[in-house]
């Protein structure tokens, strides 16, 4: 008898402890995933970013000068390509060097800001610093920087200052790209101790002093970029190892890096505080640390399987590397295109990544294509830019879209070298309003069939052969 109401009570008890972890565990893990902002200044600023689509990145360091893959080369993780001719150590001595010779003499940010103006692109993220700590900003807190080489006499010296000033005369909104690991610091890789990969190469633990002096060191040069360079947008911080260590989650483990057993915690709620202070609404993306740092997610050189209901970018580079690379692997119009129009279509901006050469110029061929991009958004941008998710959003190689007023866009994927098809048809899932849609291209009017659950729409011959850009074509319409 006593046995049996000691078991009824153990179970009571676990049953309860399980009950109260579950669900503990439900908040967490809601939690974790996104958290709107509460600020008023942010959600506007994070719903007038949701309606831009389209950015640019610019990775541009002292990798440009041989131009090789951005700063990992110097990080001794294994899956990293490294001349093996050369020891680890030279390579490193090599690699600070080229801070010595870089001087793109002929920099020229107007000219990327017409790229990517003419790309129709409507937001900057450019790289203040990357993961080997070369500034490309006059930052005060160390000489590895730009203003502090062969390029320092000229008058746009202060590159970052003169990047964000050519965008912003283009009305693009502009984010700052900056690492929170700096490989270049003695207080991030302290040469008391080998660099064996990404982490801070001490243990904090043992050393809170020296970590101390690198969160003074991050905050000041992100203070200096918040309070001397203009009005910004985003601050956008890449290097997500670097965070406290009770947020390392699944994602964090599956990058399979080694995770050091003390938190690399730079103090993140100090720095936002900070950074909205001086520039109000700020948007923070502190990549991959999902919270109240992380207004917008970032999947990288990616598209989600399908459509999230958080604010989110897809960064994807042009060519094959993010940085400056003299044989680039390039993507075609048509795949940018595309891309965007899924991106869109599932609810998130595409940030396209091109890397200019060391000279200070964007390459000729990254001209080209995004001129390329930009002559089929200039017709069919109704299409992509204020636009916001419908429910059924796709259908085989048709995405849909709406404007905020409701007009419905269905947009037909072209492939390379296929023929627009006489006619287009999709199920009555995405219903039309009378009996036409309008071609975007040209402006023209199409006549629309209805029946056995389909919409089947006709394009005749001659308005076929006018169609300019034939990555895409956009019906436009309301819907039933
Ligand atoms: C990846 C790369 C990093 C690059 C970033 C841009 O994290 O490792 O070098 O800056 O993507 O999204």
């Amino acid at each position: 008898m006593l046995k049996k109401s000691w078991l009824i009570l153990l179970l009571g008890i676990i049953f309860i402890s399980w009950n109260a972890y579950a669900q503990h565990d439900n908040l967490h893990r809601r939690s974790s995933v996104y958290e709107a902002p509460k600020d008023p200044l942010v959600i506007q600023k994070l719903d007038k970013w949701q309606d831009l689509k389209f950015g640019m990145i610019i990775h541009w360091g002292v990798y440009a000068v041989p131009g090789m893959i951005e700063s990992w080369a110097l990080c001794s993780e294994d899956w990293i390509n490294r001349d093996s001719t050369i020891t680890y150590n030279d390579f490193k001595k090599w690699y600070w060097g080229l801070a010595d010779e870089f001087n793109p003499v002929n920099f020229d940010p107007d000219q990327w800001a017409d790229a990517a103006d003419a790309a129709g692109m409507k937001y900057l993220v450019f790289t203040t610093k990357h993961h080997d700590g070369f500034n490309m900003f006059d930052t005060q807190q160390t000489d590895y920087k730009i203003t502090a080489g062969p390029f320092k006499n000229h008058p746009k010296s202060n590159v970052a200052k003169y990047v964000f000033e050519a965008f912003r005369k283009k009305d693009f909104m502009i984010g700052a790209y900056f690492s929170k690991p700096d490989w270049h610091s003695q207080y991030y890789w302290w040469s008391k101790y080998a660099t064996a990969d990404r982490n801070n190469n001490y243990d904090i633990r043992k050393n809170p002093w020296r970590w101390n002096k690198y969160k003074e060191f991050t905050y000041s040069q992100i203070g200096e970029l918040m309070h001397d360079y203009g009005d910004i947008d985003i601050l956008w911080l890449d290097g997500g190892w670097v965070r406290p260590l009770e947020t390392v989650n699944e994602e964090v483990l599956s990058w399979g890096a080694r995770i050091p057993e003390w938190s690399q915690d730079i103090d993140m709620p100090k720095i936002a505080k900070m950074a909205r202070e001086a520039q109000p609404g700020i948007l923070m993306v502190d990549r991959t640390v999902h919270g109240p740092y992380e207004n917008y997610q970032t999947p990288e050189q990616s598209v989600p399987a399908e459509q999230l209901d958080v604010p989110w970018e897809s960064c994807m580079t042009l060519g094959h590397s993010w940085g400056y690379h003299p044989r680039q692997n390039y993507k075609s119009v048509n795949k940018v295109v595309h891309t965007l129009v899924e991106v869109v279509a599932k609810g998130g901006s595409l940030l396209l990544g091109v890397g200019p050469k060391p000279d200070g110029t964007l390459p000729d061929e990254d001209v080209k294509r995004l001129k390329g991009i930009g002559d089929w958004l200039e017709v069919n941008g109704e299409a992509i830019y204020d636009t916001r998710t419908v429910n059924y959003y796709k259908e085989n190689n048709i995405y849909f879209t709406q404007d905020k007023k409701g007009k419905t866009f269905a947009i037909l994927l072209v492939e390379e070298n296929m023929e627009i098809p006489n006619t287009v048809s999709w199920s009555t899932q995405q219903s039309v309003k009378g009996k036409s849609v309008r071609l975007l291209d040209g402006n023209k009017k199409l006549e629309v069939n209805k029946g056995g659950g389909e919409i089947v729409v006709t394009i005749p011959e001659k308005i076929r052969k006018e169609i300019k850009q034939k990555e895409a074509i956009v019906f436009a319409f309301e819907n039933e």
